[in-house]
C-alpha cells in the first residue's frame, strides 16, 4: 500500500474554509487534495478518492451562474461529504429546494442530534457548531432525511444513507464547532472507510525514495534561507543523496544579528551539509543605499538574489535540479467565484525566476505539505527546534523593517534595536507563541530628553501579531512588564534612539509588516 491509497477529494466553491477541511482531514493522518470544483470527471475518477467533500463558498445556488459540480460525480458510488454551501449544491443537484433562509444564520448555534446517524457517531446530542450561511435547504431531495437542527435550521444535517450522500449546513472544519473533528473523523473513518496511513514516520521515508527516484545520479542545488521550509527540504535532499546536494546561503546584507553564523554552524557542521555562505553584502547594500519605494526594495533584493546565486552555480559546476520549500498553500488553484482575479497588495520576493532562467528542473518535496506538516517533518528529520520553531522573516529581510531610506546605519540600528526585541520575547518564554515580532524602524525623528540634554533621535516601532498563515492577524496583548523593559532595553542600548511605540493594528486594514 503506497502513501496514496486512500484519497479523500475536497472540490472548492471559494470557501475561506477550504483550507480548514484539507488541513483537517490530514490531522486525521488521511491524505486529501483540493481542486476546484470545476474539474473535470474524468480527472476525479483518475484521482480514485475513497470520498469527496464539497466545501461551502460566498455564492449562492439561486443566482444564475452559481458553481456547480458535474452530477455525474454523485454516480460514482463514492461518499460525498456537502458542507454548507456543498450542501446546498447537492440538494439542487437532487432537485430539492434551497431558499433564502427568513434571517441570515452566521456564527454560534446549538445542534441537536434527532435521528441516529453514522456522521454523528459518538457526537453530544447538543453541541455548539459554526454557521455561515444565508439561504437553506426547505425540501430535501427524495431519500433524504434530516439527522439534526438547529433553532434556525430545521434541516442542519440531511443524509442518503443508502447512496452515503450527506449535508452539513455548519462548518465541522472550524475551531468553534465543538463537535466538529468528530464528525469529520466519523466521515472518513466509517463512511468513506479509509486507512489513517498519512503519518510522518512513512512520510519521511517516501520522500526520500521519491526524490532518488527523481533526482537519479544528478546534483542538486538548494538555495538556503534559514527558514523553516528551506532548511527541511535541505536536510530531506542530504537524507536522500548525500553529497549530491550543495546548498547556497547568500548573505545579502539585510539579515538579522547571527543568523549568517547560524546557519553555517547548524548544516555545516552538524549537518555535515555542502553549504557555500556567499558574502554578498556589499553587493546588495550598495545597490539599497537610499532606496525608499518598498517594491523597489524587493525587486533589487530579488534581482541581485538572481544574479548572485547563477554566478555562484555556474562556479560550482553542473546542476540539473534546483530544490524548492514550495508548500501545498502555494499549489493549490483559487478559485475566483465572483470573478477578478485577486489585488496584488506586496510583491513576494521568491526565486520563482530561477528555474527557467539557468534551465533548472524543479525538486519541490513539500509540495503536498501545509506548514504545520512541514514543521512536523522537520521534527522527524532531527532539525532542531530553533529552525523548527522559528518565526517566518521575510525575504527581502530588515530592509523592508527600515521604512523609507535604506542606509547601512539605519540597518545597524535596527539590528540591534531588533536583536534585543528578539531576546527579551524569547526570556519572557513567549515565542513561539507569537507569529511574529519584530522592531521597525521609523522614517522620523523625535524630540527628547536624556540626562539634561535635549535629543532628537530615532524612533523603533515594536510590531508582535498572532496569525495562522499570515493572511489574517492581530496584534498580541503583550504584558506591560515586558513592554516596559523592551522600550527601556532599546532606548539605553541602542544610539540613536529615543522613543519606542507599540503597533496596534490587525490585518487587515494593517499588513504584518509595514512596507
Ligand atoms: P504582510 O506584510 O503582507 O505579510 O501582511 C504576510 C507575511 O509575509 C511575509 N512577507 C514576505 N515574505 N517576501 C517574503 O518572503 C516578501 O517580500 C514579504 N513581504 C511580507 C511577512 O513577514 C508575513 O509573514
Amino acid at each position: 500500500m503506497s502513501l496514496h491509497d486512500h484519497k479523500i477529494l475536497i472540490l472548492d466553491f471559494g470557501s475561506q474554509y477550504t483550507q480548514n477541511i484539507a488541513r483537517k482531514v490530514r490531522e486525521c493522518q488521511v491524505y486529501c487534495e483540493i481542486h476546484p470544483c470545476t474539474w473535470e470527471l474524468e480527472k476525479i475518477r483518475e484521482f480514485n478518492p475513497k470520498g469527496i467533500i464539497l466545501s461551502g463558498g460566498p455564492a449562492s445556488v439561486l443566482e444564475k451562474e452559481a458553481p456547480q459540480i458535474d452530477r455525474n460525480v454523485l454516480e460514482l458510488e463514492v461518499p460525498v461529504l456537502g458542507i454548507c454551501y456543498g450542501m446546498q449544491v447537492l440538494t439542487h443537484l437532487l432537485n430539492g429546494r434551497v431558499d433564502p433562509s427568513p434571517e441570515r444564520e452566521f456564527g454560534r448555534a446549538e445542534l441537536m442530534v434527532k435521528e441516529f446517524s453514522h456522521l454523528f457517531d459518538g457526537v453530544k446530542n447538543k453541541s455548539i457548531v459554526w454557521m455561515s450561511h444565508g439561504d437553506r435547504i426547505s425540501r430535501m431531495p427524495e431519500g433524504f432525511r434530516t439527522t439534526a437542527f438547529t433553532d434556525n435550521s430545521p434541516i442542519a444535517a440531511m443524509e442518503h444513507p443508502l447512496n452515503k450522500l450527506y449535508g452539513l449546513q455548519f462548518h465541522p472544519e472550524v475551531m468553534h464547532t465543538q463537535e466538529g473533528l468528530h464528525i469529520l473523523k466519523n466521515f472518513l473513518f466509517k463512511i468513506c472507510a479509509v486507512e489513517a496511513e498519512w503519518k510522518m514516520e512513512s512520510l519521511a521515508t517516501f520522500s526520500i525514495d521519491n526524490i532518488r527516484k527523481q533526482v537519479g545520479n544528478g546534483n542538486v542545488l538548494c538555495g538556503l534561507s534559514g527558514g523553516v521550509d528551506s532548511s527541511v527540504v535541505a536536510i530531506l535532499l542530504h537524507k536522500a543523496i548525500g553529497d549530491r546536494l550543495t546548498c547556497i546561503f547568500v548573505d545579502n546584507g539585510v539579515l538579522r544579528t547571527g543568523e549568517r553564523q547560524k546557519v553555517a554552524e547548524t548544516f555545516r557542521e552538524h549537518f555535515k551539509i555542502n553549504l557555500i555562505v556567499v558574502d554578498a553584502v556589499d553587493r546588495f547594500l550598495d545597490k539599497l543605499e537610499g532606496v525608499e519605494d518598498p517594491e523597489k526594495k524587493r525587486k533589487i533584493i530579488g534581482n541581485i538574489f538572481i544574479e548572485v546565486f547563477e554566478e555562484e552555480a555556474n562556479r560550482l559546476g553542473d546542476f540539473e535540479y534546483l530544490a524548492q520549500g514550495t508548500l501545498y498553500p502555494d499549489v493549490i488553484e483559487s478559485v475566483s467565484i465572483k470573478g477578478g482575479p485577486s489585488v496584488m497588495i506586496k510583491s513576494h520576493h521568491n526565486v520563482g525566476g530561477l528555474p527557467e532562467k539557468m534551465s533548472l528542473k524543479l525538486v519541490e518535496p513539500l509540495r503536498e505539505l501545509f506548514k504545520d506538516e512541514a514543521r512536523a517533518l522537520g521534527t522527524e528529520l532531527g532539525l532542531p527546534d530553533e529552525i523548527i520553531s522559528r518565526q517566518p522573516f521575510p525575504g527581502p529581510g530588515l530592509a523592508i523593517r527600515v521604512i523609507g531610506k535604506v542606509t547601512r546605519e539605519r540597518l545597524d540600528i535596527l539590528r540591534l534595536a531588533d536583536k534585543i526585541i528578539l531576546e527579551e520575547i524569547k526570556s519572557a518564554g513567549l515565542y513561539k507563541a507569537i507569529w511574529q515580532s519584530f522592531a521597525v524602524l521609523l522614517p522620523v525623528k523625535t524630540v527628547g530628553v536624556m540626562g539634561d540634554a535635549r535629543t532628537y533621535e530615532n524612533v523603533i516601532a515594536l510590531r508582535a501579531v498572532n496569525s495562522t498563515d499570515g493572511m489574517t492577524a492581530d496584534w498580541v496583548h503583550l504584558p506591560y512588564e515586558l513592554l516596559g523593559r523592551i522600550s527601556n532595553r532599546v532606548i539605553n542600548e541602542v544610539q540613536g534612539v529615543n522613543r519606542v511605540c507599540y503597533d496596534i493594528s490587525s490585518k487587515p486594514p494593517g499588513t504584518i509588516e509595514w512596507e
